[in-house]
């Protein structure tokens, strides 16, 4: 069942959103040369805290990990796909790409947003990974509207990131959002006929998030058993936001 929620409830998910939102920001300013993930987990960890809100991420139980996560990020670089660990060994290099993901819990709602930034100067081909994966989100977004159907937003990443010559990851799947963090639909970036294709409905919220390769789709799953990767190590880009389902069109919870 996909919760619908009150327009009490949307603006709790919204300060949410606004929250991950000022998170994100702050941190793609401090990405540059030098600096280490860590650095960018320390200062996750303080803003989610002067917010008085709690980290969605840190302490969240994975089956197939068999452990908890760890940190407040997770910061993906190159050819990490999603759910790279910070690090205060991973130093940040001109032409790096970092994917940086967190997710918030206030007044027992959720937020959950990412972003990929470039460090330094990134090459043509990369910085067109980046701007084909952001686009198919905000091509996505627009279908977020009532009467239209699930893989109306599943169709229109897939379409454009396969359209540009790049790889939809399929192990990762964004999801709906409220209560919990990871609440029904799962959202894949692909149309995948053996899942149902609900109507969208007003008050419905849904975390889609592409995940897209420059080389093959495939990933595998590091010893760390949370890091996942590029197979091939082609690198990886990932954009995510939480977008509510109105009478009035798509409401983007995480950007003002
Ligand atoms: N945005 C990701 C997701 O929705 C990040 C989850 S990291 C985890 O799945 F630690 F919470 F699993
Ligand atoms: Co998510």
């Amino acid at each position: 069942m996909i919760v619908r929620r009150s327009p009490a409830e949307l603006e709790k998910l919204r300060r949410s959103g606004l929250l991950v939102y000022r998170i994100l920001q702050q941190l793609r300013e401090m990405v540059n040369e030098g600096i280490t993930t860590q650095d960018l987990e320390d200062t996750a960890t303080k803003l989610i805290a002067a917010a008085g809100a709690k980290p969605a991420f840190k302490g969240y139980y994975s089956q197939a990990a068999g452990t908890k996560y760890p940190f407040v990020l997770c910061t993906s670089v190159n050819e990490e796909v999603v759910h790279g660990m910070p690090s205060g060994r991973r130093k940040l290099r001109s032409g790096d790409i970092v994917s940086i993901d967190t997710g918030v819990q206030l007044d027992g709602y959720y937020g959950d947003s990412a972003v990929t930034v470039a460090v330094g100067s990134i090459n043509e081909s990369l910085e067109r990974l980046l701007k084909v994966t952001e686009e198919s989100l905000e091509l996505a977004i627009d279908k977020v509207r009532s009467g239209n159907r699930l893989f109306d937003i599943c169709g229109t990443v897939e379409k454009h990131v396969i359209s540009h010559g790049f790889s939809i990851v399929r192990e990762f799947v964004g999801h709906g959002i409220g209560t919990s963090l990871h609440e029904e639909p799962q959202i894949p970036n692909y149309v995948d006929r053996n899942n149902e294709n609900p109507r969208l409905k007003p008050g419905m919220v849904l975390a889609i998030e592409p995940m897209v390769n420059a080389g093959k789709p495939e990933t595998t799953v590091l010893p760390d058993r949370w890091t996942a990767v590029a197979r091939d190590g082609s690198y990886s880009a990932h954009f995510e936001h939480m977008v509510a389902v109105t009478d009035n069109g798509p409401w983007v919870l995480s950007r003002p």
